[in-house]
């Protein structure tokens, strides 16, 4: 079946996602003022073990008494992942005491479609107690080896009838680690992107979002105090088709949704294009010469996602 027909993934902007931890209730109240498209609550790796339970009860607190829907945000809480014993509770006590408030939840670590299911069952479960009706989606890190190795099949799952996947993120640190590689540093790239040790795998995960609709977000940027290191990876992030990347500082929010947007330029000869298509169509024609180079039907579908995202971005209500 279509992945389009079976159940659509709901548009959210997702420029940026300013990532905060569970655990420190001042961060969490500056993000819902900043210009974050997401805002997402951290009760994993940013969290200490011996805070997991206080960080819950802050995430809960925030939840409620936060007007998130006037911030105009996608608020999202990353859970613990399937190996962890605190999954439960951070499923239960979340969705049954702050459910309505929360857009979509991020599952860290995914290895399997299996991971997946296993959320689902405890998101099900925890609505049905708490009567809670609304929509949650869910999202999926993929920063294993072996989640990659399946990341096909892991956004294949939203051909089901009623999936809640909406998006794929791409978590290089634990990529990194999972991998082995030599690094000892978080989403940090060298100059020449395309040689990147990252790239196969980021374009992987673009591509595995693009064939079954998902979004796609890349990952944090470790080192908050070199804007031009973080343009530089969200750039080559944003070349490929990413839709936004994480913000692990406030400082990068602006960066991001800077980067993920399209810039004037490109609105203005993606018009150029699509009008120059109209008229070459209008004469009967498929191909065009603009500005000495040549266009056609793909050439249009590129204008088009340039439009489209413009026009969403337009939309979004400010902070
Ligand atoms: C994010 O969680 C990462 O590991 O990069
Ligand atoms: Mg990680």
């Amino acid at each position: 079946m279509n992945r389009f027909e079976s159940s659509p993934v709901p548009f959210r902007l997702q420029r940026s996602e300013l990532a905060v931890p569970g655990s420190n209730p001042g961060m969490i109240e500056k993000a819902a003022g900043s210009e974050a498209d997401c805002v997402l609550l951290d009760c994993e790796d940013s969290v200490a073990p011996d805070q997991k339970s206080q960080a819950r009860c802050n995430i809960i607190s925030a939840l409620n008494e936060i007007d998130w829907k006037e911030t105009g945000k996608t608020v999202s809480v990353r859970i613990n992942g399937t190996e962890s014993p605190q999954i439960e509770r951070d499923v239960g006590e979340i969705i049954e005491k702050a459910g309505y408030h929360i857009d979509t939840i991020l599952i860290p670590k995914v290895n399997t479609p299996e991971d997946v299911h296993a959320v689902e069952r405890l998101l099900s479960l925890a609505l049905l107690t708490s009567g809670i009706t609304i929509r949650i989606g869910l999202e999926c890190l993929i920063e294993t080896a072996l989640g990659l190795v399946n990341v096909e099949a892991i956004a294949r799952l939203s051909c089901a009838t009623e999936s809640r996947l909406e998006a794929l993120h791409f978590g290089m640190a634990d990529f990194s680690a999972s991998c082995q590689s030599r690094s000892l540093t978080i989403g940090e790239m060298d100059s020449g992107q395309t040689n990147h040790i990252w790239h196969p795998s980021r374009q992987r995960i673009l591509v595995a979002c693009r064939a079954y609709g998902l979004r796609a977000v890349d990952g944090p940027y470790g080192d908050f105090r070199n804007p031009q290191g973080f343009i530089d990876a969200a750039t080559g992030a944003a070349a490929m088709g990413y839709d936004g990347k994480w913000a692990i500082h406030p400082d990068q929010v602006m960066l991001a949704n800077q980067v993920m947007s399209p810039t004037d330029a490109e609105v203005e000869q993606a018009r150029k294009i699509l009008d120059a298509l109209d008229q070459a169509r209008s004469l009967g024609q498929g191909v065009v010469s603009l500005d000495e180079k040549m266009v056609d039907a793909a050439s249009g579908k590129m204008a088009e996602n340039i439009i489209s995202k413009s026009l969403a971005i337009a939309e979004k209500p400010s902070a």
